[in-house]
């Protein structure tokens, strides 16, 4: 069995490689810089569209199947809009959006001639609560939760399973980019470790679920969002009706 886990190098890509070998999986990391665990490690930036198109073909040539594709490279950036980088973004909509897009499009046909195999997007409770501050981050992750109920939809019937895991925090090096710098972490209480989110992996693996929220409470997220969308619809049905 052959697994890809893209931003392997550390924290829930590296725990995540390191629990899909533990299940027997030959693991294929990638990231920027060389990861330190994997039967074989590519340093590959998922933003080239051309390098990833590059890596793949060497892995279906090198095995000729690959059972999944944990699509889990990202970053964030913390700032006002007002202040944030338009370079910095564009790179992250690549990279968090793209990245995951790029892997799909050029793994997706060998999975549905085999008529198997697992598609796994590492996405973010803030696909549902777009976070101040964090907030293209959060739309990349929206689009992301959109493409994957798409794919869920469209691969079933050729017995590709696609999976979104929706982790809340995550203790990882997240925060580790330069934006964040000097930001208090105020969820650090609430964070859970990247083992959770592996476990959520093998979870998706095996049921083809297409969402699983890390932890499991904050699936209540989209539903009170959805009530919130009601109550909208009907204060303005209401509004137009009598006060306009
Ligand atoms: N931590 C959280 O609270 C949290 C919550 C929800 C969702 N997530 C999502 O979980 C995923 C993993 O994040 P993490 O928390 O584990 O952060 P992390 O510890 O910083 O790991 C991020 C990984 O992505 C890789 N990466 C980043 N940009 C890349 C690029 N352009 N090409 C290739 N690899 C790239 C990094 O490797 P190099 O730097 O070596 O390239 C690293 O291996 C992300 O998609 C993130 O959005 C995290």
């Amino acid at each position: 069995m052959i697994a890809i886990i893209t931003g392997a190098s550390k924290g829930i890509g590296k725990c995540t490689a390191l629990k899909l070998k533990n299940y027997g999986y030959t693991i294929v990391s990638i990231s920027r810089s060389e990861p330190d665990f994997g039967d074989i490690k590519f340093k590959v930036d998922v933003s080239d569209k051309i390098a990833v198109k590059d890596i793949v073909d060497k892995i279906l040539c090198e095995f000729s199947f690959v059972d999944v594709i944990v699509n889990n490279a990202g970053f964030g950036i913390y700032g006002s809009f007002k202040e944030t980088s338009l370079d910095e973004e564009e790179y992250m909509v690549r990279t968090n959006f793209l990245g995951t897009i790029y892997f799909t499009k050029f793994l997706l046909p060998s999975m549905i001639e085999r008529k198997k195999g697992n598609i796994v997007n590492i996405i973010s409770e803030a696909a549902y609560v777009s976070s101040p501050k964090l907030l293209v981050y959060s739309a990349t992750k929206a689009a992301l939760a959109s493409f994957t109920n798409g794919l869920w939809a469209e691969a079933r019937k050729y017995g590709v399973k696609v999976s979104g895991i929706y982790p809340g925090p995550v203790r990882t090096n997240f925060t580790s980019h330069p934006s964040f710098n000097g930001v208090k972490n105020s969820f650090d209480k609430f964070s859970v470790e990247p083992e959770k989110v592996a476990n959520a992996v093998i979870k998706s693996i095996k049921t083809g679920k297409r969402e699983i929220y890390v932890p499991s409470i904050l699936k209540i997220e989209p539903y009170f969002l959805k009530l919130s969308n009601v109550m909208q619809s009907i204060t303005y049905r209401i509004v137009s009706k009598w006060f306009s």
